[in-house]
């Protein structure tokens, strides 16, 4: 916790992409990027590859996105010419899982749901941030209630790593700006009322005025809505965390 408490001390009045390169440097081969595909991932994954910098970006591929998505994937491998490394579910937990209950048991309870995000997001997530030291992430402070009592740096003391989200503070009209200025491939989603995307039977649009999370397992109660990648507030764990 005191190396997180230096490094707030470092990065203090930095901008993003000064920030990037700070930790870039201080943390090489130890700091990865999660890409979502959304509009913030997509700023942060164009500070990172138009920069050339030395941040290991992937993605948990679920194999439940929409083709939006895949979409978006592939124009930014096209436009980039850089690595995105895909991180599957273990296929023989997958199949039993499948098997034993059908392809949509997460509509069923809460606890399938958590069980299907579990061994397609957590466990893959794991693996992936296994080794490293700074996970980098696209989360907004406006994002969400519990995402306001966040910071933009904090520790993750599941995954024992510090987090970094470098566009913490940014609004999304700036998001949009960044995404409109530097001609960025993005999500035709967002233009359609998903502000959030994630899984395809697991999203939907959401009404003017909705929170932003309303579109996301719509069906259940809202204190039990979280997927278990990002919930915890300065190392602590808290219920419904995003
Ligand atoms: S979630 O917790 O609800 O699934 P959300 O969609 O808000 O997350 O995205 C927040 C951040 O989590 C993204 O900016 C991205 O860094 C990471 N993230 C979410 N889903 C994925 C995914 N499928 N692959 C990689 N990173 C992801
Ligand atoms: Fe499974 Fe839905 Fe979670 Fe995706 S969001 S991993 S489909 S329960």
């Amino acid at each position: 916790m005191e190396e997180l408490e230096i490094l707030k001390q470092e990065l203090l009045a930095l901008s993003a992409i000064d920030k990037l390169w700070y930790l870039s440097k201080k943390y090489a081969g130890r700091i990865v990027f999660s890409t979502s595909f959304g509009w913030e991932d997509q700023v942060i994954t164009d500070l990172i590859f138009a920069n050339k910098m030395p941040i290991k970006v992937f993605t948990l591929e679920t194999g439940r996105l929409f083709p939006e998505t895949y979409y978006v994937w592939n124009r930014t491998l096209e436009v980039y010419q850089q690595t995105i490394h895909a991180y599957y579910p273990q296929a023989d937990l997958l199949q039993n899982m499948v098997n034993e209950k059908g392809p949509n048991s997460f509509y069923e309870s809460v606890e399938n749901r958590k069980e299907c995000c579990y061994l397609r997001k957590i466990e893959p997530l794991k693996r992936a941030l296994q080794g490293n030291d700074i996970w980098v992430t696209g989360i907004r402070a406006d994002q969400s209630p519990n995402r306001e009592y966040m910071h933009d740096l904090e520790y993750d003391a599941g995954n024992q790593l510090i987090k970094f989200h470098p566009i913490f503070e940014w609004t999304l009209d700036e998001v949009k700006k960044y995404i409109k200025d530097n001609n960025i491939v993005y999500n035709t989603l967002h233009d359609k009322g998903f502000p959030s995307i994630g899984c395809a039977p697991c999203t939907r649009a959401v009404q003017p005025g909705e929170d932003f999370r309303a579109g996301r397992w719509w069906w259940e109660d809202q204190s039990k809505k979280e997927c278990g990648l990002h919930n915890t507030v300065e190392g602590v764990m808290v219920e419904g965390g995003a």
